[in-house]
């Protein structure tokens, strides 16, 4: 399945580990060129040198409108186009929503919401100028389900669906296809400290996920075997949200 992403050009954010970094990896495998974006420049650079002529590092902070502009050049510079872009970069926080701190809210608000909004924005006159595209807004189950805790990170993943939904619907017309990918617990530096040593037996597999399973989901959705799936939520979950 070589070709699934062949000529395809994907910007991924976050990409210097984590879920971002197995769907580099996967996208590059199927054919694509990648564009790892991250923060964390030693992390996302090493991601994009495994990949070769395939990969390209940009230093990317997905909450400044300015620096969006940069990866678009970038991108369009190293590979012509963008044909697909996964909103992956996000912060984890976790409190008690009496105890959430506002500085906090707030740095979740910009990263994991206002980013994917600034990156819609950024990128989608490159993708209707191509004909069309595939945008992917890596939500969770915080933002199908209440979680304890989660007041802060729960909200902006709740928004994340409202935007894909709306978006989706601007854009429809330009064959530009948005949906949503919620993933339950997956094995990534994000979250482990947290899950260390816990008990996966609430899971209805059994087990934490693998990076790699989500971004199979991911490839999906942004290969054409997805070209008639927009505005959608799809959970990656192990079952956890079936019950
Ligand atoms: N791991 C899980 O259990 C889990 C569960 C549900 C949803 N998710 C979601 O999956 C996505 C990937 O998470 P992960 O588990 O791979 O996390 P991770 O922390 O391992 O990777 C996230 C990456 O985003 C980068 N990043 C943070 N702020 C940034 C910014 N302002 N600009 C650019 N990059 C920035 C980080 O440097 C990091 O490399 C996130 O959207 C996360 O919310 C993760």
């Amino acid at each position: 399945m070589a070709e699934r992403l062949e000529g395809k050009v994907v910007v991924i954010t976050g990409a210097g580990r984590g879920q971002g970094a197995a769907e580099a990896r996967l996208f590059a495998r199927a054919g694509a060129r990648v564009v790892v974006t991250d923060v964390r420049e030693d992390e996302g650079r090493a991601v994009a040198e495994e990949l070769g002529d395939q990969g390209l590092y940009v230093r990317h902070d997905v909450s400044d409108p300015a620096s969006w502009a940069t990866v678009v050049k970038e991108a369009v510079h190293a590979f012509g186009t963008v044909s697909a872009l996964v909103n992956n970069a996000a912060l984890w926080r976790t409190a008690h929503v009496e105890r959430q701190r506002l500085d906090e809210f707030e740095a979740l608000l910009r990263v994991n919401l206002l980013g994917p909004f600034l990156g819609i924005q950024a990128v989608a006159p490159v993708l209707r100028a191509g004909g069309g595209g595939s945008i992917v807004n890596i939500s969770s189950t915080a933002g199908l389900v209440g979680i304890p805790g989660h007041a802060a990170y729960g909200s902006t993943k709740f928004g994340l669906r409202g935007l894909t939904r709306s978006a989706a619907l601007d854009l429809a017309g330009d064959r530009i296809r948005v949906n949503s990918v919620h993933p339950g617990a997956i094995d990534t530096p994000m979250v482990a400290e947290a899950v260390a040593g816990r008990d996966w037996s609430h899971v209805p597999l059994g087990r934490i996920g693998r990076p790699e399973e989500v971004g199979e989901l991911v490839l999906f959705l942004c290969s054409d075997a997805s070209s008639y799936i927009t505005g959608t939520e799809f959970t990656v979950d192990g079952g956890m949200t079936a019950a």
